[in-house]
């Protein structure tokens, strides 16, 4: 397996328009995201999935572009579950979407994307229902991402203003993996993302 990260996306939006940057973040999701989240969805139908529970719950524009993003990370370093890949070994694949959007979106977009699996450790530290009804991947990936949080990474967690927006797309995330769940496109969600662009 080669988890190189793929700078193609990031060398053509640099020149782009906003509009044009949105079409390319789209089209990236709908090439490389064929490839399984897990045994229910492809990583495309879970983000598709994850950013339609945001809009139906009438979340703002960011988080809704959050969630539809957040997973970008596992496919700019090329991992899914066909190979297991972010079972056995944690690429920070938060960081790396965090990080390689920083130029194009701000914090109330890209906070919450960094803070998603954070966000999963706090709250198997805090509500221990909360990890018994995660999936038998995420409980797996959990011991691999750093398990509970210690008391200070706990603390830590509670100082950052984005902590609620991140718990919340935490949720989403959870709820996103869905067999044959019909959804709006990612042409539904261009509106959004080009006005998130704009906005930065
Ligand atoms: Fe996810």
């Amino acid at each position: 397996m080669n988890h190189l990260l793929d700078h193609s996306l990031a060398e053509a939006m640099v020149s782009a328009s906003n509009e044009a940057r949105a079409d390319l973040l789209l089209n990236y999701l709908a090439e490389h995201g064929l490839t399984n989240y897990d045994e229910n969805v492809t990583q495309l139908e879970h983000g598709l999935q994850s950013a339609t529970l945001a809009r139906n719950s009438g979340a703002s524009r960011e988080l809704v572009i959050g969630a539809l993003l957040h997973d970008l990370g596992h496919l700019l370093v090329d991992e899914h579950a066909a190979t297991g890949d972010f079972l056995d070994e944690d690429l920070n694949h938060e960081e790396v979407a965090a990080d390689y959007l920083a130029p194009y979106l701000g914090p109330a977009v890209l906070e919450p994307i960094r803070l998603h699996v954070p966000a999963k450790r706090y709250l198997c530290t805090v509500d221990p229902d909360y990890y018994n009804g995660l999936s038998d991947a995420s409980k797996r990936s959990f011991q691999v991402q750093g398990g509970k949080m210690s008391d200070e990474e706990k603390a830590e967690m509670e100082k950052n203003e984005f902590l609620e927006e991140a718990l919340t797309l935490r949720r989403w995330d959870d709820g996103g993996k869905v067999k044959g769940l019909e959804t709006p496109t990612l042409a539904d969600f261009r509106d959004d993302l080009v006005a998130v662009l704009e906005a930065k």
